[in-house]
């Protein structure tokens, strides 16, 4: 982690009071939850089926059960702390200066440090509805026990409220989302592949010269990046905005 990447990163947060967050999977791996293609991410954790088929709407469908297996194991998460990097941008929030965080995560860890504006592009974890009559529950519904959980209304199947794949996003969090980037004075992405569309395509929304990129590994990205920084989101955050 380069010291004077960060120091710079710390100037410009405080030149700043219109500032949004694009994050993933790797502003969660400080809090012990593994991201997806990272080294050992869980799309490269051996499973019954390739994970990307079980997170997908037609499996859902088709199986349940060993969805909702695979989902328990390793999606359903409810132990786990914010970290440095959730904390340094809830306070960045509450100091004015950060007008939204945008994630791709479904953990709730945001929120838990104490964000109040959050797009959460994926969906939640901590929401659930039955896909028959759209009932709400919560997440120890269907975190808990075994089996497929069903509707206490009308028996119908009860499903996360995370976005799978073959399923399209929020129109309206996409849209809002893409507003707050357009029009942000700078844009702070971070621990995520951007290798996900339609959501990595959202950083191509931004105009401004103060787009900075905070990952452990490359991405496509890197050259469109106004600051790159190679390390620990949740160590840069803190060292470059002391909370
Ligand atoms: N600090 C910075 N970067 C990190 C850290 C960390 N502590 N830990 C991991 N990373 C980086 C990894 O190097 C990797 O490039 O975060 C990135 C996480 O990328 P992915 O695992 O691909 O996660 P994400 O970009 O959020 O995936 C997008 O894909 O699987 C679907 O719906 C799922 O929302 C997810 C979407």
């Amino acid at each position: 982690m380069s010291v004077d990447k960060t120091l710079m990163l710390g100037n410009w947060i405080n030149q700043c009071d219109n500032i949004v967050f694009f994050g993933g999977a790797g502003v969660s791996t400080e809090s012990g939850i593994p991201d997806f293609r990272g080294g050992d991410g869980l799309y490269r954790q051996q499973w019954d089926y390739p994970p990307e088929t079980i997170l997908s709407h037609s499996f859902f469908v088709k199986s349940p059960e060993v969805f909702y297996r695979y989902y328990r194991e390793k999606l359903a998460v409810d132990d786990a702390q914010p970290n440095s990097a959730h904390l340094a941008l809830a306070d960045l929030e509450r100091e004015g200066k950060l007008v939204a965080v945008i994630t791709q995560n479904i953990d709730g860890l945001h929120q838990a440090a104490g964000s109040k504006n959050v797009l959460e592009l994926h969906g939640s974890t901590k929401r659930a509805y039955c896909v028959k009559c759209g009932a709400e529950y919560g997440p120890d519904y269907i975190n808990k026990g075994d089996g497929v959980p069903m509707c206490r209304l009308c028996q119908g199947v009860i499903r996360p409220d995370v976005v799978l794949y073959e399923e399209s996003l929020d129109a309206d969090v996409m849209q809002r989302s893409i507003e707050y980037i357009s029009q942000a004075q700078m844009l702070i992405v971070g621990g995520t592949s951007l290798a996900v569309y339609p959501a990595a395509g959202m950083v191509n929304y931004y105009s401004g010269d103060k787009m900075v990129l905070i990952n452990k590994d490359a991405t496509q990205f890197d050259r469109a990046a106004n600051l790159l920084i190679k390390g620990k989101i949740g160590e840069i955050l803190a060292r470059a905005w002391k909370y």
